[in-house]
């Protein structure tokens, strides 16, 4: 898939914002792209995007989504109706809500597969098991039949991703799928995806604003902010080398052990919205290495070399010495 230009804004009472001004994000066949950035930094909205499902006070300007060659912008409802939830799956962050309370959790999952394959119910159905035993559920017989609330969060989350890997997709966007369970949890949900790798060909792009989270399981990182991709690079790339000074403040802001207590660092300020779009570079109000140029001259997407891509004038993601032990704020 190759996003190319897209520009996203939504009518607010306040005026226009400018939710998205993505220049450029690919995502590769079979790939894990980990998807980055703080709160409103316009992740949702690109996955979004994507399957059409935006809020109806947005409106796309322009740009191209171009998907298995066809361009998923120029496509009908109708059309989307057959790529959404087959060929484009996505996982959201919370199941209770995108699960129906008064249907034991195994009906969408049996209708979908026998809507996909074209099979009799009793074949679904077995398929159906099959599915909930590859998300290791424990028996997967008793949980097709769950309802909802009988099952835990964790447990709700893989019948989620068992339910977006049943219709075999080419790609599963995957929308915080961890942050609302607790910490053990996500550990286990983020195994279950590696694992799963061996089993699935779809591409994957998983959201999180939790940079130590991507570090486990993506290929390549994409960081956003402002509604761009300001730097995308292989995951050894992005934690060796970040090219952005928000990128490496990303880094300095994810827990080590055996770090202080009160040390972690945070980055002053917030990701802003963009009301009226800016000549410059929109992280420069936060940047420990501005320069004049920053002020005036929006950042060109430079490639490094390898696939790695940086929208920074200065590229070499260096901070300032007194910024390397954090500023003592939690
Ligand atoms: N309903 C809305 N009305 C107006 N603006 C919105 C709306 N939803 C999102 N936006 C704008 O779009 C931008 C991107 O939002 P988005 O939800 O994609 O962020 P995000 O990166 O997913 O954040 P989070 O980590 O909190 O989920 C926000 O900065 C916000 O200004
Ligand atoms: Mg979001």
């Amino acid at each position: 898939m190759q996003i190319r230009n897209l520009k996203v804004a939504f009518r607010t009472y306040g005026g226009r914002v400018q939710a998205l001004d993505l220049h450029r994000l690919d995502v590769r066949p079979g790939e894990i792209l980990g998807l980055v950035g703080e709160t409103g930094s316009g992740k949702s909205m690109t996955a979004l995007s994507i399957l059409r499902l935006l809020d109806r006070k947005a409106e796309v300007q322009s740009g191209e989504i171009i998907f298995q060659g066809e361009d998923l912008l120029k496509k009908t409802e109708v059309e989307m109706r057959t790529i959404r939830g087959r060929r484009i799956t996505m996982v959201f962050q919370d199941p209770m809500s995108s699960l129906n309370p008064v249907f034991p959790v195994g009906e969408p999952l049996v209708r979908i597969i026998a809507a996909h394959e074209k099979v009799s119910f009793r074949a679904a159905r077995q398929r159906a098991i099959d599915m909930l035993a590859l998300v290791r559920l424990p028996s997967p017989e008793k949980v097709l039949s769950a309802y909802p609330h009988e099952l835990s969060g964790g447990m709700r989350q893989r019948v989620m991703i068992a339910m977006a890997l049943s219709s075999n997709p080419d790609l599963l966007l995957a929308d915080e799928p961890t942050t609302a369970l607790d910490v053990t949890i996500q550990a286990q949900i983020l195994r279950l995806i590696e694992e799963l790798r061996a089993h699935i060909n779809a591409s994957i792009v998983f959201i999180t604003h939790n940079l130590g989270v991507v570090a486990r399981i993506a290929d390549r990182v994409a960081v956003m902010y402002a509604g761009d991709v300001v730097e995308i690079g292989s995951t050894a790339d992005i934690f060796r080398n970040p090219g952005h000074p928000y990128t490496a403040l990303l880094l300095q802001a994810i827990p080590r052990l055996g770090q202080k207590r009160g040390t972690l660092p945070v980055i002053e300020g917030t990701v802003p919205v963009v009301t009226h779009p800016q000549p410059g570079c929109y992280f420069y109000p936060r940047c420990p290495v501005r320069i004049e140029r920053c002020r005036v001259e929006r950042p060109e997407a430079k490639d490094l070399g390898d696939g790695h891509w940086v929208a920074c004038w200065k590229q070499d993601g260096r901070l300032p010495p007194d910024n390397s032990e954090g500023n003592g704020e939690v």
